[in-house]
């Protein structure tokens, strides 16, 4: 997974026009070891809530020194906005956290953050990336449908026994890899 992390280091810059405005999307890069507890907390606040906190500041930097994740943030004046955490395996890949600040969502920071990681996927020749989303989180499974995503299944009490996870999944080398 070397070779993901090397090419994690390239920027993504992305420009739009909405209404005739210039909207100036932040770079994506990796996160450092002083993101971890922003990126745990998101996670608890924006994520976990009502389950607890399993995202914890040690687990997430487990995750940023695993040679097989990268954990993915955008920043704007040193502040993260949002981050995304994938897990690479040989042929699959698995979308572990997706996050953005209440304060910035609806202006394209989930999708390029979920851009930039499926792109690594897919250099790393991986065919598909699956996800878990709460079914009680009618936003978050709109944005990945939008973005591709099928439904795959349901599974019962994924998150504590408590609530059901909806199974969704996209394969990168018919999406992304067309074009
Ligand atoms: C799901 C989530 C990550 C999406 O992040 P986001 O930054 O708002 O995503 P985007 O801005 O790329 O896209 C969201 C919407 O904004 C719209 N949008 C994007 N850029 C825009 C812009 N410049 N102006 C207006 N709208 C815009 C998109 O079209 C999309 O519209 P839709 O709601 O009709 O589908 C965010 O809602 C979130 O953090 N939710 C809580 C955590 C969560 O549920 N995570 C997923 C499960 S782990």
């Amino acid at each position: 997974m070397a070779s993901i992390m090397a090419m994690q280091r390239a920027l993504c810059r992305k420009e739009r026009y909405a209404g005739g405005a210039m909207i100036i999307i932040p770079q994506v890069s990796l996160a450092g070891p002083a993101d971890a507890r922003g990126i745990a907390e998101m996670s608890r606040d924006y994520v976990e809530y009502g389950l607890g906190w399993s995202w914890t500041p040690s687990r997430v930097m487990k995750a940023i020194r695993d040679d097989a994740t990268n954990v993915a943030v955008v920043r704007e004046r040193g502040l993260v906005l949002g981050f995304g955490i994938m897990r690479y395996g040989e042929q699959k890949a698995h979308l572990t956290l997706l996050a953005v600040r209440p304060t910035e969502r609806k202006r394209g920071l989930g999708a390029v953050l979920l851009s930039w990681l499926e792109k690594s996927a897919l250099t790393a020749g991986i065919e598909r990336v699956q996800l878990e989303a709460r079914c009680d989180n009618p936003i978050a499974i709109a944005f990945y449908r939008d973005h591709g995503y099928a439904e795959s299944g349901t599974v019962r009490g994924y998150y504590r026994g408590e609530v059901d996870a909806l199974r969704l999944e996209k394969g990168l080398w018919t999406v992304i890899g067309a074009g």
